[in-house]
């Protein structure tokens, strides 16, 4: 982890200028500290040797020599921690604080040193030089005693150069020692400092690297109000907008989900690649799709070439709209209308949206329709045909013929009687389906109902010697119902139970309570149905035998019109049947 690198940073950066500034501090230092030093032993000396020379002078009192020089030598040697030397006129040493007197006379003539003759022309004199008698690099000092014009002697200081140098050394010394303190305390102070300096930086940085990592809920606290206190608010409003921004994403994202989701039509969008991006879940329900799209080509999710070719068809040739209606047959046939269309922005092919509508009900509506128009002419066509051929044959004379005559004019009648009878029904079902049927709901008890129609199927029962039985329980509560409507529904379906039963067959009618309804069974022990045609029984015109049905009498609307009622009832219908056995048509009627 780059943790925490900046204050290091920041220290050693101030620290390499702290060394190069004390480096160039001590050099200076050092170099005018020599200069200094050496001025001010000089002045000392001076001031120092002039102070001698007073002293001097007043022992002299006007006398030519002194006679203690040694002793006074020594004293003021002691004094001031110099040697000091005493030169009469003439350049003889008398007096020496560093020799004894016996040395002293060993000494030749000083007259000509070099400070000696400066201090005789000048009053003042100074050398540097190494010093033979103490064997020591010496600085010299001279000035002459009494008369400056006319000197009794000379008095001369002296002061070893290595004390001076001794001196600069430990100076140097105390100036480094200050200047590693100096150094020390700085390293100190410059990682207080950066880390001051750093720390709204590095925290800025934590807030940066949360906010990449998706995570906005941390702020950056506001510090002065300098630039990093404006660099902590961009940052801080930064990531108020960058959250806002994703939020208004999100929403409408789950805004789109829900839309996408709720829609009835399935919905697939391509890129510009044809490579699917969306499928929504009514188009997954259609195809059974559980994968993800990924980015797979359409051909690959849905095994269907003919989508695969609206898709090439938009994003290869570049057609603009398609609307084309295939048919599936996996896993139940089903024809869907498939509506395509580029996505251009800025002139450029984006990718294409299919949109899936499932029109199978809408075509068998259709094909229902349809064929309602047909089967009604057809059906009227029978019978008028029929009438008109007897009425035209009894025309042309053969209503002279009293026995064929009856048996015409009685078929003529009974022709009569099935178009009344399809008319009846048709305009029944149109009332019904146009929802123009009125219906007058009250409770009723189911029995009286079924005896009343029991009576007006008598005869044809009688005729088929059919045996019927009742079973309805005598507590079972009253439906809540159209009596008349009813009545219609129970005719119906014992005019086929009889129709279609067999001779000396029989008729149950059981009816019981479950929950909220009241279920009616209809038992016959006739030809049954075919599985197949089951689903399609309560169709218009649907019969299983046409021929058969015409000629008992059959519209084949019938059960249409149950259906109808039932369902307006707001009850249900079905079926249970076993071909060469019999069937048992059941409905559901609300209890009061
Ligand atoms: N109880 C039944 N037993 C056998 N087939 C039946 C029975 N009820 C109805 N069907 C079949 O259903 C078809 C439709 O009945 P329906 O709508 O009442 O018309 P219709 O009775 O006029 O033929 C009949 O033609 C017949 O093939
Ligand atoms: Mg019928």
């Amino acid at each position: 982890m780059m943790k925490n690198k900046l204050p290091w940073k920041l220290t050693l950066i101030f620290c390499s200028a702290v060394i190069l500034e004390l480096i160039i501090g001590y050099w200076f230092l050092a170099f005018f500290l020599k200069g200094y030093l050496e001025q001010n032993i000089e002045q000392n000396l001076r001031h120092q040797i002039l102070a001698g020379k007073d002293f001097l002078e007043c022992k002299l009192q006007g006398q030519n020599i002194l006679l203690d020089a040694d002793v006074l030598a020594d004293k003021i040697g002691k004094q001031n921690n110099l040697r000091v030397t005493i030169i009469d006129k003439d350049g003889r040493v008398v007096g020496d604080s560093d020799l004894d007197p016996s040395d002293i006379q060993k000494l030749e003539n000083h007259l000509n040193r070099p400070e000696i003759q400066e201090a005789i022309h000048k009053g003042l004199g100074i050398n540097k030089r190494y010093s033979n008698t103490i064997r020591k690099n010496l600085l010299y000092i001279a000035v002459p005693l009494g008369n400056d014009k006319a000197p009794v002697g000379f008095l001369r200081y002296a002061i070893a150069i290595s004390y001076i140098d001794q001196i600069e050394g430990q100076l140097k010394q105390s100036i480094a020692g200050a200047l590693i303190l100096i150094f020390l305390l700085s390293i100190v102070f410059n990682f207080i400092i950066s880390s001051l300096v750093s720390k709204p930086i590095t925290e800025m940085a934590k807030v940066a690297r949360a906010m990449a990592k998706g995570d906005f809920s941390q702020k950056p606290s506001i510090y002065s109000s300098d630039e990093i206190g404006d660099l902590a608010i961009a940052l801080f409003s930064m990531s108020e907008e960058i959250k806002n921004k994703i939020d208004k994403i999100k929403h409408e994202g789950v805004k789109i989900d829900a839309v996408l989701s709720s829609m009835f039509e399935g919905i697939m969008v391509v890129d510009e690649k044809g490579r699917v991006i969306l499928i929504n879940p009514s188009l997954r329900k259609l195809f059974f799709v559980d994968v993800e799209p990924e980015m797979k080509q359409v051909i690959e999710i849905i095994r269907n070439p003919q989508i695969q070719e609206i898709v090439d068809k938009i994003i290869k040739y570049k057609q603009k709209l398609i609307s084309e209606e295939i048919t599936i047959s996996q896993p139940e046939e089903k024809i869907l209308k498939i509506n395509a269309v580029p996505i251009i922005r800025n002139n450029t092919l984006e990718g294409a949206v299919l949109v899936f509508h499932d029109i199978t009900e809408l075509r068998r509506l259709e094909r229902i329709r349809k064929d309602f128009v047909a089967n009604v002419s057809h059906e009227l066509r029978t019978p008028i045909s029929s009438i008109k051929g007897y009425a035209e044959t009894l025309l042309e004379g053969a209503i002279e013929d009293k026995d064929n005559a009856k048996d015409f004019i009685n078929i003529i009648y009974q022709d009569s009687n099935r178009l009344a009878n399809l008319i009846d029904d048709l305009l029944d079902l149109s009332k019904i389906e146009s929802g123009k049927m009125e219906m007058n709901l009250e409770p009723v008890d189911i029995k009286p109902i079924l005896e009343r129609c029991l009576g007006v199927l008598e005869k044809s029962i009688k005729e088929k010697k059919l045996s019927v039985s009742i079973d309805i329980p005598s507590k079972l509560p009253k439906v809540l119902a159209d009596e008349k409507r009813l009545a219609q529904v129970f005719l119906n379906l014992l005019d086929n139970a009889i129709k279609y039963n067999s001779e000396r067959g029989s008729i149950k009618v059981s009816a019981s309570l479950s929950d909220k309804f009241v279920q009616v069974d209809i038992a016959d022990t006739g030809i049954g149905i075919p599985e197949k045609d089951i689903p399609r029984i309560f169709e218009r015109f649907y019969r299983v035998d046409k021929a058969r049905s015409c000629q008992l009498g059959g519209t084949g609307l019938g059960l249409s019109i149950v259906k109808h009622i039932i369902l307006a009832h707001g009850g249900e219908v079905w079926v249970k049947s076993e071909q060469g056995i019999g069937s048992t048509f059941s409905f559901t009627i609300p209890k009061a």
